[in-house]
């Protein structure tokens, strides 16, 4: 079997959207973002287990067909813009496209006359974003023509929010556009059943955005999307672990890695670990990170190379070939969360778990 492992804990992601579900009430519909990969959580092996959501998120129409031929009869909606090329597809598989501009939406009216089938699509509004969508008073006056467009049936309408974990003042100006649209469209007596634009942060700290459906992701799979650890009762699905291949002694004043970026300072024993950057550990926990061998911190020594890392075994004389090694989740006492690695490498925990790449096997208990 393989040294490197991604342990994914159904439990705990059934458990984290019994929570989440907790924050919203019985009344807002749950849509489970499980674009890239899942959050490189493994898409298909995730997707069989959400048996308790709403819908479904996706970046693109390759995402959804694998939700379709998983034999999944829950609405799909891509949540960023679409290729024209990709209309047939979206049609064809019953996923539901975001609308951003006029064009799109002539086109899907076009096709959808062609099939004679009436198309349901969410439109997507720019509040404060800058992605996609349309800006409000944009919306306002192209309202009448996609209204005009057959076969389409304006099923949603949505936003989305740019700083929900850091700043709740540009979070409320957003919000208050989004509402402040609606009702200027149902003035013009235009309806939408499912209005939404909160993500994970905007449901564990903004309550009052949720409206008739959340989009959540990061926090589904366990992690704290405002960077700390404070507690929102949600707990940690994904754990990386992987083996000590090594271990060596190595003298005083020795280099280890490349480019000689650490130097011992006295006799060491170190141990060698099969996972490197070109699995997506992030290069930045060079000589600044730390790994957990039986139950103990272990420094990461050196630079991370692309297949290999190196770890400082002196203090940890108990250990040996084949341990266990925690790159992240819990051993014995200690735990390392995909936030802790985020901030030692300036980078958001998102980006830590989408980049471990498919060569590691995903393992589901
Ligand atoms: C449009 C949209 N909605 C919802 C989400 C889910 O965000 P989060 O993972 O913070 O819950 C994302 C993710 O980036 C998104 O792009």
């Amino acid at each position: 079997m393989e040294a490197n492992i991604i342990e994914i804990n159904i439990n705990n992601l059934k458990h984290n959207i019994e929570v989440l579900k907790g924050y919203i009430g019985p009344y807002v519909k749950f849509m489970a973002v499980v674009k890239a990969d899942a959050y490189g959580h493994g898409l298909k092996d995730i997707a069989v287990h959400l048996d308790n959501v709403d819908g479904f998120g996706v970046a693109n129409v390759e995402e959804g067909i694998i939700l379709r031929e998983l034999n999944i009869r829950k609405p799909i909606l891509i949540m960023g813009d679409i290729f024209p090329k990709d209309i047939k597809e979206i049609i064809h598989f019953d996923i539901t496209p975001s609308i951003s501009n006029l064009e799109i939406a002539r086109l899907i009216s076009k096709y959808g006359e062609k099939e004679d089938r009436e198309i349901p699509i969410h439109i997507k509004v720019d509040t404060g974003m800058g992605r996609f969508g349309f800006l409000p008073e944009e919306l306002l006056k192209v309202i009448d023509e996609i209204l005009s467009l057959s076969n389409l049936k304006l099923e949603g309408i949505f936003s989305h929010f740019s700083t929900a974990g850091t700043d709740k003042e540009y979070v409320d100006l957003q919000f208050r556009r989004f509402l402040e649209l609606i009702s200027a469209l149902e003035r013009k007596k235009v309806f939408f059943s499912i209005r939404h634009i909160a993500n994970s942060p905007a449901v564990l700290f903004h309550p009052y955005t949720t409206m008739d459906m959340v989009r959540v992701g990061i926090a589904m799979y366990g992690i704290n999307p405002i960077g700390t650890d404070s507690p929102v009762g949600l707990l940690p699905v994904m754990s990386l672990k992987s083996k000590i291949l090594s271990i060596r002694e190595i003298p005083n004043n020795w280099s280890v890695g490349y480019d000689r970026t650490f130097i011992s300072e006295k006799p060491m024993k170190i141990g060698i670990i099969p996972i490197g950057y070109g699995d997506g550990i992030p290069f930045q926990l060079s000589n600044n990170g730390y790994v957990l061998v039986k139950g103990k911190k272990a420094s990461i020594l050196g630079r991370i190379c692309m297949d290999y890392m190196i770890i400082d075994l002196t203090n940890i004389p108990e250990a040996k070939l084949e341990d266990e090694v925690v790159i992240i989740g819990s051993q014995g006492e200690k735990s390392i969360s995909a936030n802790e690695i985020a901030k030692r490498c300036g980078e958001i925990p998102y980006s830590i778990i989408t980049n471990l790449k498919g060569r590691i096997r995903r393992i589901y208990v």
